[in-house]
């Protein structure tokens, strides 16, 4: 479709809501505006395409929501969207609306509807927003940076109360599927130890360390725990710390805490640059991309592409997506987890050798 007859782009934000996804509906409602197209701001991700939600926005729209939290487009999970039925409506509001392109911000699952869209003939382009940053194709997520931010505040101050009792912090952060919050905010924090998923953790071993610690006059510690070690292991993990080491042990689960709060510098100028290229990519033609950071660079991925390299690092890829794929398109696909994961223990070293 030829850039000219862009009439109007729909913009959503859809799943977890992450902060920075205002200032990249900002720039994405700017740059469509200052490009001649019009944009419709559309509610609660695909439900609200689904049954119309739209405003017609004006540059005034988006004013002062830099620097806000949440998203103002509002955010649902919708399984609507998944089945025939539900995709068919999402088009037929576009159609209706004359919205012949879409800006959809969030995770994995809106790059999946993303990639319906264009299938039926609405051309999609992603921006990744996710506080977990566990979208394999990009280096970075928007909402990231703020998020550990914010568990790095709210962990300086368990350390602050542990060192007066002298006690353990077990503190659970957030990351469903990742644990990259836990772990660069384990190191960020000087915790003692760290929990997460993708390596084996050794509660043995931490024990040991927290009854030595103490032996040489340490007062604070903190264990770090991902989401995704499980639904009881960190309060299990509490009572144990406390039981074998008789150090007192709080458990604190920071939540939902973590999705809110104003932007950091990076989360609103990584959205804001995400915004806009995502409307220089649909002028140019484009569509059913996803805009990543690779190798600290701002780049296009194919969307298809990035969900199959995402389920292939999360090991949920089928072995008929395998052989849909080129020989030398799996190899590199499996190279990058490789990299990845080896990335990740190679964080997992470091926090383990400065914490002690
Ligand atoms: O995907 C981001 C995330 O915050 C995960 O870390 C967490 O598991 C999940 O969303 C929580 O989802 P909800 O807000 O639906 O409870």
């Amino acid at each position: 479709m030829a850039a000219k007859t862009i009439r109007r782009i729909g913009i959503l934000t859809s799943g977890g809501d992450a902060p920075g996804m205002n200032a990249a509906v900002r720039a994405a409602t700017r740059t469509a505006i200052s490009m001649g197209a019009e944009v419709i701001g559309i509610f609660e991700g695909y439900k609200g395409l689904i049954e119309g939600e739209l405003k017609l926005f004006n540059e005034r729209d988006v004013s002062n929501i830099i620097s806000k939290g949440g998203t103002i487009l509002y955010s649902a999970r919708c399984d609507e969207f998944k089945t025939d039925e539900g995709m068919q409506k999402a088009v037929a509001t576009c159609k209706k609306n004359k919205i012949d392109c879409i800006v959809a911000i969030g995770g994995d699952g809106t790059f999946r509807g993303a990639a319906d869209l264009t299938r039926l003939g609405i051309r999609a382009v992603g921006i990744p927003a996710t506080i977990d940053n566990d979208i394999t194709a990009t280096e970075y997520s928007i909402g990231f940076d703020t998020a550990m931010n914010t568990v790095v505040e709210w962990v300086d101050r368990l350390r602050d109360t542990c060192e007066s009792h002298g006690r353990c912090n077990v503190v659970e952060v957030m990351g469903r599927n990742a644990g990259h919050i836990a772990l660069e905010c384990g190191i960020a924090t000087g915790a003692l130890a760290i929990a997460i998923s993708e390596h084996p953790f050794d509660a043995d071993d931490c024990i040991r360390r927290i009854i030595n610690d103490r032996s040489r006059g340490k007062r604070n510690f903190i264990v770090m725990v991902s989401e995704g070690m499980g639904s009881d292991f960190s309060e299990n993990l509490t009572k144990r710390i406390e039981r074998d080491t008789f150090v007192e042990t709080k458990f604190s689960r920071l939540a939902h805490v973590q999705r809110g709060g104003s932007p950091t510098l990076r989360d609103r100028y990584i959205a804001s640059r995400m915004g806009t290229r995502a409307i220089e990519l649909l002028y140019e033609g484009k569509k059913n991309l996803v805009i990543c950071m690779q190798n600290n660079r701002m780049t296009e991925v194919d969307i298809q592409q990035a969900i199959t390299i995402d389920r292939l690092y999360k090991n949920k890829i089928t072995q008929e997506e395998l052989d849909k794929l080129s020989e030398k398109t799996r190899k590199s696909m499996e190279e990058a987890a490789k990299k990845k994961r080896e990335y990740i223990e190679y964080l997992y070293h470091v926090a383990e050798t400065i914490s002690f």
